[in-house]
């Protein structure tokens, strides 16, 4: 399976409206960031966001720098980097990572430039060892892992070490935010289909299809006792997630092409188990960024916020 990510490169920006999302999603993000800022505040200046210093490397643009007042967030799988460049204008300090070299090569053209923001090549379960010993390195207040990102990881157990790794990465009391598919009503549903998407630009029309393969057995997987409190359930077996991309120079004729990943259906109770089991606590669900209790037959997200250790801050 090539990668479906190093192919579509520059072509993933047109399947998404960028600045409508943003305007869309940043309301919750910042309501995010402004209780972190005010638990640290409740809690005096030894903890205080932003404060996390020891960067031995230069970032990629050389107005960077880390804000007194801002945030070291961290967007993990940070694709073309709007994102990430978003939270650098609201003044925080931000690491993108992806595993992506296409989708890396466009989000350092795009934002480049943009202070505070520094973007790496790593996936989940490579990022404290890529991350170590450069200006990205933890800890972190936030981590973003949002689009969805997270049902990349190849198994249950992948994705317990993945959130675990993630933990090592925030402060203590650090937040975790989460977002994907609602993969309950998906699988439940057999639903195959998401959303098309069209982008015309001067050289070319573009047209994109996005479907689901499921696999003929989809409860054949047994887990292994990796994770103790999942042991004896059954895993979710990986859907393939099929983008097929028609593009048509004015006058031509239609081409396309497909591309394929697997991806982890991860249900809102596979979610919080394996929050859980990575050291998170005050594991908050919901069914979109609007902010209302996730319904597993209802929503069309599941988006978690989860803090890192014991200490429940909110
Ligand atoms: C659907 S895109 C979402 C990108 C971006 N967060 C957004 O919201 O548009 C999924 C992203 O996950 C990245 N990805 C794929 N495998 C990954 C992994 N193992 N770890 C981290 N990111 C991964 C891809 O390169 C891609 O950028």
């Amino acid at each position: 399976m090539s990668n479906l990510y190093d192919s579509l490169g520059s072509r993933y920006d047109l399947m998404v409206e960028w600045s409508g999302r943003i305007a869309r999603e940043s309301p919750f993000f910042e309501s995010v960031f402004a209780e972190l800022r005010q638990s640290a505040a409740r809690k005096g200046s030894s903890d205080r966001p932003g404060a996390i210093s020891g960067p031995d490397e230069a970032p990629d643009d050389d107005t960077a720098s880390q804000s007194p007042t801002g945030l070291r967030v961290l967007d993990v799988g940070c694709g073309t980097g709007w994102h990430a460049a978003h939270f650098a204008r609201l003044g925080h300090t931000v690491v993108g990572a992806d595993p992506s070299v296409e989708l890396l090569r466009v989000a350092r053209h795009e934002h480049a430039g943009v202070a505070g923001l520094t973007f790496v090549e790593a996936g989940l379960g490579q990022l404290g060892l890529a991350l170590a010993n450069t200006v990205a390195a933890g800890p972190f207040d936030a981590i973003m892992c949002i689009g969805n990102t997270l049902p990349h990881v190849a198994s249950p157990a992948a994705l317990v070490a993945a959130l675990a790794e993630l933990r090592g990465l925030l402060r203590p009391g650090g937040r975790l935010v989460l977002q994907v598919l609602n993969y309950d009503k998906i699988v439940a549903g057999h639903i195959r289909f998401l959303g098309t998407s069209t982008r015309d630009t001067p050289i070319a029309e573009h047209l994109f299809f996005r479907f689901y393969d499921y696999p003929p057995e989809p409860s054949d997987v047994v887990l292994g006792n990796a994770i103790g409190t999942l042991a004896g359930a059954r895993a979710p077996a990986r859907l393939v997630f099929n983008v097929v991309s028609f593009e048509r120079a004015p006058g031509g004729q239609w081409r396309f092409q497909a591309e394929s990943a697997l991806l982890l259906p991860i249900g809102a109770e596979l979610l919080a188990e394996s929050l859980r089991e990575a050291g998170f606590s005050d594991i908050r669900q919901l069914g979109s960024y609007a902010g209302e209790p996730f319904s597993p037959g209802q929503s069309s997200d599941l988006v978690a916020v989860a803090t890192a250790g014991g200490a429940s801050e909110r």
